[in-house]
Parts: C-alpha cells; sequence; structure tokens
C-alpha cells in the first residue's frame, strides 16, 4: 500500500514565475526527528527563492515519483549499527534495488547526520550519495557528514546548497534569494520566545523520585519539569532533549591533571562567546567519549610522540579498543599533551549534545509538566567507575527547585491513535514502558475507549515495577485493556516480554488481524531485535504464513505505521 504524497506547497509570489524553476524535492530520514527539522529548514529556505518545494519522509515519497524528480536534497539520519531510520528502509531498499530508474538530469545532494564514536558513521548518507550518483543523477553540492553536534556543518550544508540553487536564478537573471524574507528574529513570535534546541527553556524541577526500591539494581528517576510559561505543547510519543553538565568532580580532576587555571576564560563558539574553563567543561562540551576524529586532533595537538606513534602504528582495532570505555581524563593521563593552552584543547572537543527522554506523561492531562523516567546508567571500565553524563547528573544531583535547559523534540515516527478505532499493543519493559504512560493518561483525560494491550517486563516485581499502582487503576478503570508481565529474575528461568506475547499469540495475532497498531520502545539490539522475531514468529504461527510471507506483513505493517518503534 502507497501512502500518499504530501501536499506541494506553492511559491508564494509571482515574482520567478517567468523562468521555468525546477522543483525541489526534501527528503528526510529521522530517527530522532533531527533530520526532519533540518529538512523544514532547509524548505523554509527554498521557499524564499520562490520555488517549487515538496518535503517528505523518504518512506511517504512514492517511489514511482522518483522519475519525476528534478532537484532531490536528502537528510538523513543513521541508526547506530549502520542501517537507514525506520522511516528510510524501504525507499533506501527500493533505491538499492534493479528498479531504481535512472536519475538523468536529476541534482542532488545529501547531509548525513551521524556519531563519530559508531563504526558506520554516517553510513547511509554516503550510501544515498553513492548511489545517487551511480543512477546517474548530478551532485548540486558535495555531501557533508555531520556528527553529534551538528548545528554548524549541517547550516554550512544549508547555506551551500542555497547557494547552489541561487545560481539558478542569477543565470536567469531573476527573483532574488532574499525574495520575502524578513528580518524578525526566528526565536520570537509576537514578543513570545519560542523554546527549542537551538534556544532551550529552563525548565523547573518539581518532583524527582527514584522509583525502583531499595535493593534494586537500577536506580530509575521519575523527573517532573515544570513547562509554565513556555508554551510548550508535546504529544505521546514525544521526547524531551535535556543539556546536561558533566560531573564536577570529573571536571575538577581533568582541570588539576593538566594544571590549568579554572577560571581562564576559553571560547565555545565560533561566534567568540567566552567562559571559564570549568563552566566550558561543565556544559559546553562532552569530555567523556574518545571519538577517531578526537584522537586524530589530540595526536596534532598534544606534542606527545606516543600518540603520534600510536595512531601511526596500531592497527584500527586497538585504537578502537583503547577508545572505548575512557574518556578525556584518561586520554591526558595516558598521553599528556605539552605546551597547550586550555582554548587549543577546547578546540578540539564536541559540543554536547542532549540527551533524548521519551516523555511519560500526557500534555492533555498536565498542560504545564512534563514528566520523564531517566534510567541511571553506569558501568566500570578502565579502572574507574563511569556514570552516564545526563542520567547521572538526575540521579546525583538534580534537587526539586532547580532548572534544566530542555526542548521538546517531536517524533512523528512514533504516533498513536486517539480514535478509540484502532486496537494499540504496546511492548515496553523497563523505561520502554514510558510513553506508554504517556498515551494512556492522555486516553484518560480524553475519555477514548479503545483496546489496549501492555507487555512490561524487568527485574523484579517487588523492586522494578515502574508507576505497578497507575497500570493497576487503568486496568480497573477500563484504560487498560490487558497487561502481561515478565520479571526476569525473579525465576530460575529469564522470561522476558516476548516470551509473554508468544503466550499470547493467538489473541496477539487476532488483535493484528482487527488491525491492532504494534509499539516498541526500549533497548534497540536485544530486546526490540527479539520482539521483531517473535512477531513473525507468531504471524507464521497464527497465520500459516511462510517466512517471506511473515516478513511482509511486518514491512507492511511498518510502511503504514502500525508497526512504530522507539528504541535507542
Ligand atoms: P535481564 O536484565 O534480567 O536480562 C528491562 O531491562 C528488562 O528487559 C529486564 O527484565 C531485562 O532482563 C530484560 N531484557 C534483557 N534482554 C532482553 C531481551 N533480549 N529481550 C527482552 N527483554 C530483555
Amino acid at each position: 500500500a502507497t501512502l500518499e504524497s504530501p501536499p506541494v506547497s506553492q511559491p508564494s509570489t509571482q515574482q520567478a514565475a517567468q523562468v521555468e524553476q525546477r522543483e525541489v524535492t526534501i527528503l528526510y530520514g529521522s530517527e530522532t526527528g533531527n533530520a526532519q527539522s533540518l529538512a523544514k529548514d532547509l524548505e523554509e529556505k527554498v521557499k524564499k527563492q520562490d520555488r517549487k518545494v515538496k518535503v517528505a519522509a523518504l518512506d511517504d515519497f512514492k517511489p514511482k515519483d522518483l522519475k519525476k524528480v528534478q532537484d532531490l536534497l536528502i537528510v538523513t539520519a543513521t541508526h547506530g549499527e549502520g542501517d537507514p531510520p525506520d522511516n528510510a528502509i524501504s525507499f533506501h531498499e527500493f533505491l538499492h534495488s534493479r528498479k531504481a530508474p535512472k536519475l538523468k538530469d536529476v541534482r542532488f545532494s545529501v547531509l548525513s547526520l551521524g556519531d563519530e564514536s559508531y563504526e558506520f558513521f554516517c553510513q547511509t548518507g554516503k550510501e544515498f550519495d553513492k548511489r545517487l550518483e551511480e543512477l546517474g543523477g548530478e551532485r548540486l553540492y558535495d555531501r557533508v557528514d555531520c556528527d553529534v553536534d551538528f548545528d554548524e556543518p549541517a547550516s554550512e550544508w544549508i547555506d551551500g546548497v542555497i547557494g547552489e540553487l541561487e545560481k539558478d536564478n542569477a543565470d536567469a537573471g531573476s527573483g532574488t534569494a532574499s525574495a520575502g524574507q524578513s528580518d524578525q528574529d526566528p526565536s520570537l513570535t509576537a514578543g513570545q520566545p519560542i523554546y527549542s534546541r537551538t534556544n532551550p527553556f529552563n525548565a523547573e524541577v518539581l518532583e524527582n523520585i527514584n522509583l525502583n526500591a531499595e535493593g534494586s539494581n537500577k536506580e530509575t528517576h521519575h523527573l517532573e519539569l515544570s513547562l509554565e510559561g513556555s508554551n510548550l505543547e508535546y504529544e505521546p510519543g514525544d521526547s524531551v532533549g535535556i543539556f546536561p553538565k558533566n560531573d564536577p568532580a570529573l571536571v575538577e580532576e581533568l582541570i588539576r591533571e593538566l594544571d590549568w587555571d579554572a577560571e581562564e576564560s576559553v571560547p565555545i563558539n565560533k561566534q567568540g562567546e567566552v567562559r571559564s574553563l570549568r563552566e566550558a567543561l561543565l556544559s559546553n562540551f562532552e569530555i567523556t567519549r574518545i571519538t577517531k576524529p578526537l584522537l586524530k586532533k589530540a595526536a596534532e595537538l598534544f606534542n606527545n610522540d606516543d600518540l603520534k606513534e600510536f595512531l601511526a602504528s596500531e592497527k584500527d582495532e586497538d585504537q578502537k579498543a583503547y577508545m572505548d570505555g575512557r574518556d578525556l581524563l584518561d586520554l591526558v593521563k595516558d598521553y599528556p599533551p605539552k605546551g597547550i593552552q586550555p582554548a587549543d584543547l577546547i578546540g578540539i572537543l564536541r559540543k554536547m549534545p542532549a540527551r533524548l527522554y521519551s516523555i511519560c506523561s500526557s500534555y492533555q492531562a498536565n498542560p504545564d509538566e512534563v514528566h520523564l523516567a531517566i534510567g541511571r546508567v553506569s558501568y566500570h571500565s578502565n579502572g574507574r567507575e563511569r556514570i552516564g553524563v545526563c542520567s547521572g547528573q538526575c540521579a546525583e544531583r538534580v534537587e526539586p527547585g532547580e532548572t534544566l535547559p530542555i526542548y521538546i523534540q517531536k517524533n512523528e515516527n512514533f504516533k498513536f491513535p486517539t480514535d478509540g478505532d484502532t486496537p494499540v499493543i504496546m511492548v515496553g519493559p523497563g523505561t520502554g514502558v514510558a510513553p506508554f504512560r504517556s498515551y494512556l493518561e492522555e486516553l484518560e483525560e480524553l475519555e477514548v475507549e479503545g483496546k489496549t494491550w501492555l507487555f512490561y517486563g524487568d527485574q523484579h516485581f517487588t523492586t522494578d515495577f515502574l508507576y505497578q499502582v497507575e497500570w493497576q487503576n487503568w486496568l480497573k478503570n477500563g484504560v487498560l485493556t490487558k497487561m502481561d508481565v515478565a520479571f526476569s529474575r525473579d525465576t530460575e528461568e529469564k522470561v522476558y516480554v516476548q516470551h509473554r506475547m508468544l503466550e499470547s499469540s493467538a489473541e496477539l495475532y487476532q488483535w493484528i488481524q482487527e488491525g491492532a497498531n504494534v509499539y516498541v520502545c526500549g533497548d534497540e539490539k536485544k530486546m526490540a531485535q527479539d520482539v521483531h522475531d517473535t512477531l513473525l514468529e507468531i504471524f507464521q504461527k497464527e497465520g500459516n504464513m511462510s517466512a517471506e510471507q511473515a516478513n511482509d506483513l511486518l514491512k507492511e505493517m511498518r510502511q503504514q505505521k502500525r508497526y512504530q518503534r522507539d528504541v535507542y
């Protein structure tokens, strides 16, 4: 089944009508919403050139329309393992198949988002770029691969693409790029600030409660944040981005190790804003990871022959092994820099990226608040206890009354029905249950009656049953129709959510035949993969399907947005 193409935005003025303008198609593959919002930024700029422009998720674009495309701009994220995001899978597959048309007269450019600390950095973007060229497209502007601090390179790409498109106007001797442009500050509407990733809202912490009981292996913090005065809104499935602060103890130790003055001023961006070294290391830069580019830049900067030698002679795997589980403190201890200034070191660090957490409250029920469930991450490596930057901060250093810089990240790939007609199956072990609390709270608030079924799992019933009383209330008042739980460490043999799904396979398949949507949230590599395989198994068993037919059905469900995942 093909989805409808999104509506075409018409040019706002007649100014450029005298020349035949090439139509611009912007397609995005979004993982967390960043690619999508960059695609929208680009759309705004293209519109100002009075061009026809279409924007769509890669999978919402009809492959057969590829033949008609003129200027194709792709903005795409990549999954950690180098796979395309869920809303780009089928387009990616089509483009790489024999059915892909020749792209004569097509101009294209690709912006890829990724994370340098992963091996398959920006893989999906690289593949699109290569394939579009193979199919005969002409590269309008070189691909840009962005690391997690993507703002600067992404806007350079956007400006570069816009510059190329502008050349058409200049060639045609018509239209101006700034047609219709206003000088208005984009972060203000009618004097009201608009809070976003680039202009975060300082949300007051109202509550911070550890949901796990004593004796648990886990620490999950339920945070309630105030949105009062922010004008921020959200829907079930959306996330909150938090800009965290590094552990002050780690920052102090790093500064001590380098024997620098914590109060020395350092630049924190290209615009020349300055802060004290301490503040910069606390809030503006990432110091808890070593990536390949950082290692390379350090080798150039540190005047340390051992590091140069390590980089020149060690195999890739050894370098990877070194970077794994080490941080900037390890690096400067192992390879002390000689004769460098604080600003030099700052200059090679990645900007601190925000951390995304699925929202676990309903805006309809609490318009002035947003709730999150944040699991504290910690592990031991290379002789030290390491704690997740944001989850550690929330677990250890965030008190009610303080504020956190946040923004709302829309998630188009995780949307729930509120019509009451679509049965909903939810699979969310651990903190993966968050968006389902948001959804059920919303259904209750809106008094929507429908069929809902939740699969929840964690280690122990007595210590780890997150939001237990709430599920029980919703079961009682009918907001939640069914709930199955799997406590993996209460029995000799492990039981997981997918085992519970399999136990109820006939009924689960029945729900799907009645049109149920399936949502999976939580751990990607293990849980979500096993749940995926279990769904295929259930289709085969209950629907008498071959492996291939089961696969096709699940793929179709994904395309129709009846199978949606928010996994990490
Ligand atoms: P475990 O820690 O006992 O292995 C939430 O973290 C729950 O997900 C825990 O009960 C955890 O079990 C479980 N879990 C771990 N691996 C899983 C997998 N592959 N599939 C489903 N659940 C899993």
